[in-house]
């Protein structure tokens, strides 16, 4: 008897035959390289960063079944000399790595902070680079300031004040930097109707003139002072000004803007200094388009257009400019544009800050009294705030960020940091990732910190294409005498001829071989797309793409199609199936891999209430939406999550301050209240603080989505206990305690002398005295004789 168990012959059988077939299909290679099928060089580098194409002549001895497409070390072993193997991969250098300055004073203007500068990068199709950027805001950086100042009417008082500011201005920007420079420009609005008062003709002249004032003729935008060091040159000129008057309420600040921003020489902004832009105004302003009302139609170009006495003079030609206009000159001039406006405006052009990134909005009192503060308040902002932009990226290029900020902590997805201070070194990892092959060989973008004038130049070369191509021989020998072009180590035929050497031509028409043409009994031949010649199916041409294929059954155009795009434009179409390019997916290459569109801002894909498909978060928590999934009032885990924000927001404590990450997580707008409302989609949340109080808060999302966190006012603590029933309860207690013991002292001596008595009685009963037998007992009386007493 054997107790050994056994494997049963047909498992063995199994076992060796799938050993050998795994070999078989390891000799034979078959990998990703393989797979596709490539004809050429470029082909095959297009298909996975990891395949190389041999290039020699003489390769798989003569079979054509062996792929000159494969993994590098398989053409090696395959007899492909070292030399004859194209395999670019991809590479990084970094070509000029200055170290970050500390100090802008004393550096002969040459302040570093950003490093390192320049980058070339090689990449492959589907491969990426990661390299790691960082940033320093060095101290004492130069600043220039222009004031651009709204000069209509109801800015009269604001110009009175001003002319006294210059001083004091200079002073409280003296103590962030020790090289400022400042310069004024004013502006009213377009000199057309109706913007401008054209009745009565006086009025064109002096526009005060039907409120008997006098004041100056109307204009656009007027530069006064370039940019200076010269504090009295600024109140000088700022003393000479008078105001205008101009007929609708909004402004035409925007063109002002646009023009101190592109006349960069007249402006005298510096290369290497902040510029900050404030604009001054207490009204509304009017928009790219609102030209139209007087008839101006030519879109604003974005050029500078002073004339020799610093006026624009394209101001009745262009029309405003466009918030996107702005926001593209804004950044290629590092301009800081920074809104002073009076409270009545404040909510528009917060509205406006929204969409024009780097500017800030402060509130401005009715005479400009506090423009000073609102500036250092501005610039302090603008400081404490770092964030990546790029500039001039191709789309086959993925740019992926994460951010390392103040304390250490990766924030993966994102690019800016915030609440740093003036010295503080922040960096940002970046990965490039090329998705496909651009028709240009290289290509350079720019990553910098927005309003910095330092940046990282990054090069990257496409390595899409094969050196073997330069060597390409047209009519070769080698292709039957000049029937092909021979590239990399293989023929191109001309058309009407075929095979590996385009040896047999459409004469060489043999009906005997159409059988080798014939996909399956009763179809036509070469599937009706082709002849056969030689044997070999040569398809015909078709206006729409190539059709290849043994029996000609494929071709590059029948393919899905999204919105019209044949594979969505972002794969190539192989014989019915989208070859999606590197970062997409799908059956039509429609659905792209990257997920940083997906990142929340606490760090989590979807806020972890969704998935993130195809770029998109598909939320699936019910009640979560937003473009993060990040806003779901009735989540359960709603009041958990916004209870941190409560804290770090409102009570400035708890995790998000010790970790530095509140501004950027938390963007919920608190409301201190004394009592909650009964809201709709409103959620009551409450939690114990570390105080043991317990706090009451209220979420709510506005129909803009922006939420809101209603917070109670005061927190319901325990009450302190109240020392005098404290008192009397001790006392109480105590006294009870021992009337307690006294009675029960009483009571165990009472049983005690109960017992004792009755068995004093017991004994008592039991005791039964003989008194004859006293030995104590003596007789009552005693007998004397009396020795005289003779009887009688
Ligand atoms: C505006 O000023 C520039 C520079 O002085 C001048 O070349 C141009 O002709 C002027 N354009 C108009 C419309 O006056
Ligand atoms: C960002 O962080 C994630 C995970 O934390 C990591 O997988 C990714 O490679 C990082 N990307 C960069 C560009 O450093
Ligand atoms: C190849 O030959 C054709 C005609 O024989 C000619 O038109 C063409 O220019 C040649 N190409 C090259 C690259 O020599
Ligand atoms: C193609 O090949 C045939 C035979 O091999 C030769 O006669 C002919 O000249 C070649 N055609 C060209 C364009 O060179
Ligand atoms: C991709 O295409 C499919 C089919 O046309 C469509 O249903 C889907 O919405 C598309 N996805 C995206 C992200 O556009
Ligand atoms: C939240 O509390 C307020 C005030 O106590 C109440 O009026 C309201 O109905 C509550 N809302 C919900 C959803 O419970």
């Amino acid at each position: 008897m054997s107790v050994q168990p056994r494997y049963s012959p047909t498992m063995a059988t199994f076992c060796r035959l799938f050993l050998l077939l795994s070999a078989l299909t390891n000799a034979l290679g078959s990998n990703i390289c393989t797979s596709r099928g490539s004809t050429n060089c470029q082909q095959c580098l297009t298909v996975d960063p990891k395949c190389a194409w041999c290039s020699q002549e003489e390769f798989g001895k003569g079979g054509s079944s062996i792929s000159r497409c494969d993994l590098s070390q398989n053409l090696l072993d395959g007899g492909c000399s070292e030399d004859s193997v194209e395999f670019p991969s991809s590479t990084m250098t970094v070509q000029k790595d200055k170290e970050l300055s500390d100090k802008a004073t004393g550096s002969a203007g040459h302040v570093t902070q950003i490093r390192p500068q320049k980058i070339n990068l090689k990449l492959r199709p589907g491969d990426y680079k990661q390299f790691t950027v960082s940033v320093k805001q060095v101290e004492d950086y130069p600043v220039d300031l222009y004031y651009l100042m709204d000069l209509s009417f109801s800015m009269k008082d604001d110009l009175d004040r001003l002319r006294t500011l210059g001083n004091d201005l200079a002073k409280t920007m003296g103590r962030t930097t020790s090289n400022l420079r400042m310069g004024f420009g004013a502006f009213v609005d377009k000199t057309v109707s109706p913007y401008m008062i054209t009745y009565p003709p006086e009025a064109v002249k002096n526009p005060c003139h039907g409120i008997h004032e006098t004041c100056l003729a109307q204009f656009g935008f007027k530069h006064v002072l370039s940019l200076t060091e010269r504090v009295a040159s600024f109140n000088e000129e700022v003393g000479k000004q008078l105001v205008s008057r101009n007929r609708d309420a909004p402004e035409g600040g925007f063109d002002a803007i646009m023009q101190a921003v592109v006349c960069k020489d007249k402006i005298g902004w510096r290369p290497d200094a902040s510029h900050l832009l404030v604009y001054t105004t207490d009204a509304k302003t009017h928009l790219a388009l609102d030209g139209r009302i007087a008839g101006i139609v030519q879109p604003n170009d974005g050029l500078c257009h002073l004339d020799n006495e610093n006026v624009y003079n394209k101001t009745t030609v262009l029309d405003y400019p466009s918030l996107g206009l702005m926001t593209e000159k804004m950044s290629e001039n590092n301009i800081n544009l920074i809104f002073a406006v009076t409270n009545y405006v404040l909510p528009l052009y917060q509205e406006y800050s929204q969409l024009l990134p780097g500017t800030t909005v402060g509130m401005l009192t009715g005479d400009s009294g506090n423009v000073i503060e609102l500036i250092e308040q501005a610039y302090a902002k603008i400081r404490s705030k770092m964030e990546l932009e790029v500039l001039d990226v191709p789309e086959e290029l993925n740019l992926l960020f994460n951010a390392t900020c103040l304390n250490g902590e990766i924030i993966p997805g994102v690019k800016s940091c915030s609440g740093l201070k003036v010295g503080d070194t922040v960096s940002f990892s970046v990965e490039v990732q090329l998705r496909g092959c651009p028709k240009e060989k290289s290509h350079t973008f720019t990553i910098k910190p927005r309003g910095f004038k330092d940046s990282l130049e990054v090069t990257v070369e496409y390595a899409c294409s094969c050196n073997c191509e330069a060597d390409a021989e047209g009519n070769s020998t080698l292709c039957s005498n000049g029937n092909g072009t021979y590239e990399c180590g293989v023929c191109q035929c001309h058309s009407g001829r075929l095979g590996p050497r385009c040896e047999c031509s459409v004469e060489d028409y043999n009906p005997t071989d159409d059988a080798n043409c014939i996909p399956k009994p009763n179809s036509p031949v070469c599937n009706g797309k082709g002849v056969c010649l030689c044997g070999q199916c040569s398809c015909h041409a078709s206006e729409f793409g190539q059709v290849w294929g043994k029996y000609c059954e494929c071709d590059d155009f029948n393919c899905l199609r999204f919105k019209g795009e044949l594979c969505s434009n972002h794969g190539k179409c192989d014989c019915g199936f989208c070859q999606c390019d590197a970062g997409w997916k799908g059956k039509n290459c429609n659905c792209t891999t990257r997920t940083d569109t997906c990142m929340s801002n606490i760090g989590l894909l979807c806020s972890g209430r969704g998935t993130c498909e195809c770029g998109v978060c598909q939320c699936t928590q019910p009640g979560a939406y937003g473009a993060t999934c990040e806003k779901c009032p009735t989540c359960p885990d709603s009041c958990t999550i916004k209870k941190k924000c409560v804290e770090c927001q409102h009570f400035k404590r708890g995790q998000y301050i010790t970790d530095n990450s509140c501004s950027r997580i938390c963007k919920d707008e608190i409301i201190p209240v004394d009592e909650l409302s009964d809201k709709k989609n409103a959620v009551n949340c409450s939690y114990k603080d570390v105080n043991d109080c317990v706090e009451h808060f209220q979420y709510y999302e506005d129909a803009s989505g922006k939420s809101i966190l209603y917070v109670i006012k005061e927190p319901e603590c325990p009450e302190g206990p109240d020392i005098l029933v404290v008192l009397l309860a001790v006392a109480g207690a105590i006294l009870l305690l021992g009337l307690a013991g006294l009675l029960i002292w009483k009571l165990v001596v009472t049983i005690h002398d109960r017992k004792e008595y009755a068995r004093f009685e017991e004994e008592r009963a039991k005791a039964k005295w003989d008194t004859a037998n006293n030995p104590l007992y003596r007789g009552a009386t005693s007998t004397f004789t009396n020795v005289a007493y003779r009887g009688n």
